[in-house]
């Protein structure tokens, strides 16, 4: 696609992925992704914000076949879908530098072997003049790595924030058309890299109340025209209580399982408690993920294999307990044909879900009606428990 202007000298640049479909050999992306980079032409410098892939490398060389002088590549994150394409911008480019955090220098480095008189580090705060454009370097740890900033281009009111307020989504539109569709895309990915760092976000955000943004130009997605929009939805998934959600990530082998499953939605449902039920034999962990920015409860149904959880079950508590999500309670329930210590290994695979345990249903065999009650009571428990705390 070529180069899209959104405002006097400022232009996306950047590589749409259309085909993609997983991330970090983990991530799904049903939709595809960008990777936007952006140029800024000043009256006196030219600054490069953030690069693309390395599998799109020569769409970005491409747009820049026509640009004979960039001075400032700024690099706002160093992870590879937005760095990798910065050494063989600067062997085009030789008098070039990359302009960056100091913990981004040193990982840039690491990463991609630039040479060390490549660098100018900034402090937070610090600007640099192109000219009649003033790139003001906004320090912001932790959007899901330790050396990340932000760059608002002062006098066009435009937020270069990389990652944050990103959504993996490939499309021709160069700002947001279909909200619904948009915040699905940028709520997937604040689930799969951001959650865990819920407390740095809380900070950015509020740092931010003090910028007068117009636009906000991430490094993937569609840009925002409408900043509200998204710094709102933000704001929902960092600082809201939970929601009377149950998420219930389960697989079953021979059916007992899913007997349970089925039998205790429909007494959550009959309680007034929202399910999410997700089948991990076939189920897209991006969704799961998603549901776990809101939910107040997981609980968690698996038959025993080889005495433990399910293996796909053992994978969806690890990423749970890695994702960190705000869930109040958790609980377990499934069978076991001769013997089971589910319970015991699921809950040493999450030390870092600090939720209260609802006393787990596990059985031998099919369920019966002593099983079903149990189940029933378990639904109580939640139901009560939710109204307690005022989670709607
Ligand atoms: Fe889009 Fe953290 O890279």
């Amino acid at each position: 696609m070529n180069a899209r202007q959104l405002k006097t000298n400022v232009y996306w640049i950047g590589a749409i992925d259309w085909d993609r479909r997983l991330f970090d050999a983990l991530i799904p992306l049903p939709d595809g992704t960008s990777y936007n980079a952006y140029l800024v032409q000043g009256s006196q410098k030219v600054a490069l914000i953030d690069t693309v892939d390395p599998s799109m490398i020569h769409v970005l060389m491409a747009h820049l076949e026509n640009v004979p002088a960039i001075d400032y590549v700024i690099a706002n994150h160093a992870e590879q879908d937005h760095a990798s394409s910065i050494p063989q911008v600067l062997a085009k480019y030789p008098d070039a530098k990359v302009v960056t955090t100091p913990k981004g220098k040193d990982m840039l480095i690491a990463l991609l072997l630039i040479p060390e008189d490549r660098f100018i580090t900034v402090s937070d705060g610090e600007t640099l003049s192109l000219g009649d454009k003033t790139l003001e370097f906004i320090h912001a740890p932790w959007v899901h790595w330790p050396e990340t900033m932000l760059t608002y281009l002062r006098e066009d009111k435009i937020l270069f924030p990389c990652d944050l307020f990103g959504s993996h989504l490939a499309t021709t539109d160069l700002y947001v058309t279909n909200e619904g569709q948009v915040y699905e895309a940028a709520k997937r990915y604040f689930a799969e890299i951001m959650m865990p760092f819920r407390t740095s976000i809380e900070k950015h955000l509020e740092k931010l109340n003090s910028y007068k943004i117009d636009t906000i130009a991430p490094s993937h997605g569609p840009l925002y025209d409408k900043a509200s929009f998204i710094m709102e939805a933000y704001r929902s998934w960092v600082f809201d209580s939970p929601k009377n959600i149950v998420v219930l990530p389960y697989i079953s082998m021979h059916g007992s399982t899913q007997k349970m499953v089925e039998y205790f939605v429909g007494a959550l449902a009959d309680k007034g408690v929202t399910v999410k039920q997700f089948n991990l034999a076939a189920t897209d962990i991006g969704k799961l993920a998603m549901t776990l920015v809101d939910a107040a409860t997981m609980v968690i149904g698996t038959p025993t294999v080889l005495v433990g959880p399910h293996p796909n079950i053992a994978y969806a508590a690890f990423l749970a307990n890695a994702l960190r999500p705000r869930l109040q309670f958790i609980s377990i329930i499934g069978s076991y044909g001769w013997g089971s210590k589910a319970v015991e290994q699921l809950k040493g695979m999450i030390p870092n879900l600090k939720a209260e345990v609802l006393d787990p249903v596990i059985i031998k065999g099919f369920p019966r009606e002593e099983d079903l009650k149990a189940l029933d009571n378990l639904a109580s428990t939640i139901a009560k428990k939710h109204k307690e705390r005022g989670f709607a």
